[in-house]
């Protein structure tokens, strides 16, 4: 059986990117692997937040990933900072990195690395996130392209501390999702869809009402022309709603399928918004409940702690009996 981590930065409110480009391939490894996800409130801290905020976001975020319908029972899910491992494990690796290599790092470099004021933590940020991984043992790694190189820096600080001390690791591998679907902002369908996009109506979130995902659906950019096709390069807005409409129905059908049932752009607007509605409206529904019941998410999330604290801590022994360290 496969181990498996995965983390997610806790920014609230997820949006239907998030869900069908990985939390619902995190949900699907849930049946046939032994599966860690965690909720990265450290990694968060490394640029600046509200202290109020972070701390109901990441509330909020785990309890999206519930009502999405992740499995507490079959997964562990838990919060990051509730696991102190994880910061144990990332100093003693940060002992056998290299300045160097942290320097290549292109997301340090594209969140404005070169700036005076920029905090030790980000700089650090990939080897917390090697932490995360290794202490699980995990062999598999389910990850966007944006973090391959993070798991390439990984795998060389595994590689090096069991070749350097002795064979404490597993050495993990990336998993790119086969079936994700990479959503695209509403209103500039050649931008990932993002939290932050451009445009309020560029992004369906996962808690919006039915009313408001028609509004954003109807005023979502065409392209030229008037004929339905898939074509990403030619027809991006379009191939878009067919990607979120190909997703959102149970029926399984590719998005070149769908293309000729539709005979116009609005019908497969209507399409597209009624498929996303039902979608989410069991999820809002979900979420609802959970976010009013605060002490049993709490619960949930003390539990995988504890579960994840099981595997985290006999790890951290390891590796710190490797380096030398008298525990
Ligand atoms: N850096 C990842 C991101 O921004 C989040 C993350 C933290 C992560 N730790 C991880 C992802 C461990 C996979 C495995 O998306």
């Amino acid at each position: 059986m496969n181990r498996v981590l995965s983390g997610i930065q806790p920014t609230g409110e997820l949006h239907i990117g998030n869900y069908l480009g990985a939390v619902k391939n995190w949900i699907e490894m849930v049946k046939a692997n032994e599966t860690f996800y965690t909720i990265v409130d450290l990694h968060a801290l490394t640029i600046p937040q509200d202290p109020y905020q972070l701390r109901t976001r990441t509330l909020a975020t785990a309890a999206s990933l519930l009502a999405l319908g992740l499995d507490p029972k079959r997964c562990t899910l838990f919060i990051q900072s509730h696991v102190p491992e994880h910061t144990s494990l990332s100093w003693l690796l940060e002992c056998t990195a290299s300045m160097g290599e942290l320097s290549r790092m292109i997301q340090f470099k594209e969140k404005g690395g070169k700036r005076e004021s920029v905090k030790v933590g980000l700089f650090t940020y990939p080897v917390l996130q090697a932490a995360d991984i290794l202490l699980y043992q995990a062999n598999q790694v389910p990850i966007g392209e944006d973090q391959l190189q993070h798991l390439e820096l990984t795998r060389d600080i595994a590689k090096r501390f069991n070749h350097h001390y002795s064979k404490v690791f597993v050495v993990p591998e990336a998993v790119l999702p086969k079936h994700a679907t990479r959503v695209m902002d509403l209103q500039y369908p050649n931008q990932k869809m993002s939290k932050s996009g451009n445009s309020s109506l560029g992004t369906v979130f996962i808690l919006d009402e039915p009313s408001v995902i028609e509004r954003k659906i109807k005023k979502a950019v065409t392209d030229a022309g008037s004929e339905v096709v898939y074509d990403p390069k030619k027809k991006p807005g379009v191939s878009n709603l067919l990607e979120l409409l190909a997703a959102s129905l149970p029926s399984g059908k590719a998005p070149t399928e769908l293309a000729g049932d539709y005979p116009s752009y609005s019908t497969l607007k209507a399409a597209t918004s009624e498929a996303l509605i039902e979608l989410l409206r069991p999820v809002r529904r979900s979420y609802t409940e959970l976010i009013s019941d605060q002490s049993e998410l709490e619960a949930i999330l003390k539990m995988g702690a504890v579960k994840a604290r099981g595997v985290a801590s006999a790890t951290l022994s390891v590796a710190q009996q490797a380096m030398g360290l008298s525990v």
